[in-house]
This record gives C-alpha cells, sequence and structure tokens, in this order.
C-alpha cells in the first residue's frame, strides 16, 4: 500500500473560496477556516464595511490573500458584479461557501403568525435565502464549468429547514429584546435550499462539481438563559453550538478530504434531529 498523506487532503492552498454572509456570526468563522487552510477568500456580504474590515483581518490573521465585497445576492447585477470582481482579482473560483440568509429590518413583519403573514415579507425572505443562492450558484457554478477542474459548493440550511421548530421552548424566550420565533418562510427556504443541493449535486457531477449542504443546529449568540435551558433539553449533547462547531464540517466539504460525497447533508446539531 503506498502512503498517503491524510492530513494533506484539507490543506486549501491555491484554491480560491467565496463565502456570502461572509460578515455573520458564522460567516466571519467560515472565512477564518478558510484561510487558515490556506484558500484565498473572497468576504462576500451585504454590509460591505463589515466584509471588508474582516477581510483586513483575515490578511492580518494569516497572511492570505482575502478581499471584502459588498453585494446583494437577491440581485443578479450585483451577484455578477461580485463574480467579475473575485476573478479580476484572484482569476478563478473552486469554492463557493452559499451561506446568506436575510432577516427583516420589521421584526414584527418578519415574525407575524403565520395567518397573518404577508406575502411581501414573504417574497422578500425568499429573494434571500433562495433566490440568493440560485443567483449565487448559477453564476459561479457557471464560472467552475468554463474553468473545466470542478469546485466544492456549500449551501447553508437550518434544523428548521429539516424538522419543525418545537414552539413550546419559546415561552419566556427572548432574543435581541424579542420574544424568539421563527417563521414559516424560514423553514421553507431552508428545506428548499436541501433540495436545490441535491438537484445540483446531480446535475453537476459530470463537471466534477461537488454540492453539499451544511445544516446547523441552534448557535449561542446571546438568547436569555430560559432559552437555552430549554432549547438544551431537547438536545443529546445538551446544549447549543458555538459558531466555532460548525467550521470542520465546512472544511471537509469544502476540500478533497470529501472528493467522493455529493448531494449530502451534514448536520452539525449535537444530536437533535436523532430522535
Ligand atoms: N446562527 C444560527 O443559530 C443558525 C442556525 C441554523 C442555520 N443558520 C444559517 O447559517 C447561516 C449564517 O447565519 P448567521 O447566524 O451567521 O447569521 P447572520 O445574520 O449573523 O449572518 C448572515 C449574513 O448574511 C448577510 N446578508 C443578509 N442579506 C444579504 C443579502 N441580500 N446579500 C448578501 N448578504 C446578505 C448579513 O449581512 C449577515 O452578515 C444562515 O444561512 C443561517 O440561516 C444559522
Amino acid at each position: 500500500m503506498s502512503k498517503i498523506s491524510y492530513r494533506s487532503l484539507f490543506d486549501l492552498t491555491g484554491q480560491v473560496a467565496v463565502v456570502t454572509g461572509g460578515a455573520g456570526i458564522l460567516g466571519q468563522h467560515f472565512c477564518a477556516g478558510l484561510a487558515e487552510s490556506g484558500a484565498k477568500v473572497a468576504v462576500v456580504d451585504l454590509q460591505e464595511a463589515k466584509a471588508i474590515e474582516l477581510a483586513k483581518k483575515i490578511r492580518d490573521d494569516y497572511s492570505n490573500q482575502a478581499i471584502g465585497i459588498g453585494c446583494d445576492v437577491s440581485k443578479s447585477e450585483s451577484v455578477q458584479a461580485m463574480v467579475e470582481q473575485v476573478i479580476s482579482e484572484f482569476g478563478e473560483i473552486n469554492i463557493l461557501h452559499n451561506n446568506a440568509a436575510g432577516k427583516s429590518e420589521d421584526l414584527n413583519a418578519f415574525f407575524a403568525s403565520f395567518e397573518d403573514y404577508s406575502l411581501e415579507q414573504w417574497r422578500q425572505i425568499m429573494s434571500v435565502n433562495l433566490d440568493g443562492m440560485f443567483l449565487v450558484a448559477q453564476a459561479i457554478g457557471k464560472q467552475m464549468v468554463t474553468q473545466g477542474k470542478g469546485g466544492s459548493i456549500i449551501q447553508t440550511a437550518s434544523i428548521y429547514g429539516v424538522i419543525a421548530p418545537d414552539r413550546r421552548i419559546y415561552d419566556g424566550s427572548f432574543y435581541l429584546g424579542r420574544q424568539i420565533d421563527s417563521p414559516a418562510v424560514y423553514s421553507a427556504s431552508k428545506s428548499g435550499v436541501i433540495g436545490l443541493t441535491k438537484y445540483l449535486a446531480a446535475y453537476w457531477a459530470d463537471q466534477k462539481i461537488r454540492v453539499n449542504t451544511l445544516t446547523p443546529g441552534g448557535v449561542e449568540s446571546g438568547q436569555n438563559s430560559e432559552f437555552k435551558q430549554k432549547y438544551s433539553a431537547r438536545v443529546p449533547l445538551a446544549r447549543m453550538a458555538k459558531p466555532t462547531e460548525m467550521v470542520g464540517a465546512l472544511l471537509y466539504l469544502a476540500s478533497k478530504a470529501s472528493s467522493y460525497v455529493t448531494g449530502q447533508n451534514i448536520i452539525v446539531d449535537g444530536g437533535l434531529t436523532t430522535w
């Protein structure tokens, strides 16, 4: 048996990665993990200033090439301009982490009951969470096909695209100064992400472009203790996730370590969806 370096399968040196929603709570850890593994990283986010600031921090921390780009993934022209900027800076794209998801400015509309949910609000969230995934996967997948070297696409879904939120844990639970809830549009959009992944995995298999879903469970980010306790009671590992705990699965899916894995959904939820 010839000796191979299994550790080197995770090495991303020379690869170019695009992370949408890269300036967010999870996105910044995804960008840092890709950079530490050797990739050149394009931090793409609606919040341009935060994306540029994070790219600078990545250059400082990892001596790696990184750029921050302002982009609205729900707008075709904005996505095209982002892809052109990445290509002019780095020459090609090998890894796409389709990760952006939107919240509404109007939290009352975002968290409205299903019976009162407005079509306008539904469409606004879908335009980022699902249309945005479509637009970015289309633009970057096309680029990967043209390059002819394959690639890896990872799309972030959610446990609430796999199972329904358990409404019993929301009573007395607060986040960002208001009662916690999760609207139907979020579940529908995230289930859609899982379907899009499977479709594209089969569609681009002959191009050696692998497409997988990463599904995070609830991440601790300032929820009140009552929520944390009620949520944790439902999880076999008995706690919420830390943002850093999502990165290992991304690096596996982005790298050659997962070269025979496509169309799958890696669920990082402490076991919540097991029972
Ligand atoms: N944090 C959790 O508990 C959790 C759980 C399950 C799934 N997720 C998923 O993980 C991903 C990252 O979540 P997060 O917790 O980092 O959220 P976050 O809100 O901190 O980050 C999302 C990022 O997307 C950006 N964004 C929003 N609309 C955009 C648009 N139109 N174009 C470009 N960028 C846009 C935001 O500016 C933000 O930086 C999301 O897809 C989310 O649904 C998160």
